[in-house]
């Protein structure tokens, strides 16, 4: 329980940093873009960290991990709220119209967009209670649809970024480890269930 308080203080520290750099001029002259790309990089990074928990579980055989998940996966939805927020308000000025064809029109908006509405659905079922009365079979089925989050966002990055790609290209990187481990592990489990079959 202590852990978990100290990470959820700890899950702020980028957006006291970046509330810093905000007050003590620490930003380009182009605040608006730095806050989006700010709030957006740290999504996805908190996104991967939830998606490391299950590994790191495995392999350190550390079950005890698995109570931050959920922190965790909520700060990836925190900081894409922030993200949308500073698009909807800073960068569009509630011009609903423009906003309608940008999600239509652009391509990268349109599947960010896509990945925010997953990723709230997400974050309404991970109320405890809501988590019960959806069962967990049907719970876990649903959120699955993190895998699709994933990519979603990283297909956002990859359409978006100009000219250095390389860092996009670190982040899919890193979760085609981490979504490769699912699928080997997936792998596992059909051919031991297949031979378990065959012996019977
Ligand atoms: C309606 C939903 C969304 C909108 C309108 C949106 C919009 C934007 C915009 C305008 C940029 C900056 C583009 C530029 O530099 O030209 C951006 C960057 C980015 N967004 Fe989104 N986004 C959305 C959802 C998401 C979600 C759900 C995530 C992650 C969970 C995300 C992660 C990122 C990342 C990682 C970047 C690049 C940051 C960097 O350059 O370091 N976005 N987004």
């Amino acid at each position: 329980m202590k852990h978990n308080i100290l990470l959820f203080w700890g899950c702020f520290l980028p957006l006291i940093y970046l509330i810093g750099r905000l007050i003590f001029d620490g930003l380009s002259a182009n605040p608006i873009e730095d806050i989006t790309h700010a709030t957006g990089w740290w999504a996805l990074v908190f996104l991967l960290l939830t998606l490391s928990v299950t590994p790191i579980r495995v392999l350190f055989g550390k079950n005890s991990v698995l109570r931050y998940r959920r922190t965790l996966g909520l700060f990836s939805f925190f900081y894409a709220s922030l993200h949308f927020l500073t698009w909807l308000v800073l960068d569009q000025f509630f011009d609903w119209k423009a906003m309608l064809e940008d999600v239509i029109e652009r391509p990268y908006i349109t599947v960010g967009f896509v990945a925010l509405v997953l990723m709230s659905l997400l974050a309404i079922t991970s109320i405890y209670r809501l988590r019960r009365y959806m069962g967990n079979a049907v719970w876990l089925k649903l959120h699955r649809l993190v895998y699709l989050i994933l990519i979603l966002v990283l297909l956002h990055f990859f359409w978006l970024v100009k000219k250095d790609v390389t860092e996009p290209l670190l982040f899919i990187l890193i979760s085609g480890i981490l979504l490769g481990y699912r699928v080997d592990r997936w792998v596992r489990t059909q051919l031991t269930r297949t031979q378990s079959f065959s012996e019977k």
